[in-house]
């Protein structure tokens, strides 16, 4: 059975992450969240103390590109990839709002952005793919074989990310999740370089009212309708 790429983008918290790695575990593809990387330089960045991102500090991020060696390792006990970051996992550092603050300003960093896709696109030649993020149909894989692009109500969405981070011991509370998603959500579609847009040929799935398991089921029927799987 011919192994395609899948691609989805979407709006903050809408469960993108969750899906892939279902789907993912389904057809037996790899999954990579492409936001871990934003996320990993952003963590840098704040373990530098390079925030607030003046121009010098940015100009200093950008001259520390050659030395942030990222990468993804299979997790034996998840069996899903880890980020790591100069050969530390970063893997459960990533969500905390401190990150999430400052993620989209280091996202529309162009030099960034090419450092972080070069790497991404290198995982095509693996087949059987799922990779999620925001210009993942767009820019990353514009030649994806399904392209999937979520999103859901603002309140649904923060409430998802608050129940989530409440569940992980984060002490944190839902109008500070609130706003974090919608900034990002404006300013990951307002950037030039490489904007959260909906890509002309993705299907929309707006996941307001449906489960994880109406959704995996939504997918498979597409893709086996689509590709005769
Ligand atoms: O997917 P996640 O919410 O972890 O992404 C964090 C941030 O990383 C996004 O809000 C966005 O600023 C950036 N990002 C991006 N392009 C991607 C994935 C994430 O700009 N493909």
């Amino acid at each position: 059975m011919r192994k395609i790429v899948i691609a989805i983008d979407g709006y903050a918290s809408t469960g993108k992450s969750s899906i892939a790695k279902l789907l993912s575990s389904h057809l037996n593809y790899i999954y990579v969240n492409s936001g871990s990387m934003y996320r990993a330089i952003t963590f840098h960045a704040i373990s530098k103390e390079l925030i607030p991102l003046t121009k010098k500090n940015i100009n200093t991020l950008i001259s520390l590109l050659s030395d942030i060696q990222l990468d993804y390792r299979i997790n034996n006990s998840t069996g899903f990839y880890d980020i790591y970051l100069n050969n530390t996992n970063l893997e459960s550092k990533l969500k905390s709002l401190e990150v999430s603050n400052h993620v989209s300003s280091i996202a529309e960093i162009p030099q960034i952005r090419k450092h972080v896709v070069k790497i991404q696109k290198s995982f095509q030649h693996k087949g059987g793919l799922v990779m999620d993020g925001r210009d993942i149909g767009s820019v990353v894989f514009p030649n994806a074989d399904l392209k999937l692009f979520l999103t859901a109500s603002d309140d649904v969405r923060a409430k998802r990310r608050y129940d989530e981070l409440i569940n992980e011991g984060y002490e944190i509370n839902y109008e500070d999740i609130f706003n974090n998603i919608i900034s990002r959500d404006k300013k990951d579609s307002k950037r030039k370089d490489s904007p959260l847009i909906i890509p002309k040929d993705a299907v929309v799935i707006d996941n307001s009212k449906m489960n994880i398991i109406d959704q995996l089921n939504f997918i498979i029927k597409l893709i086996k309708t689509k590709f005769n799987f």
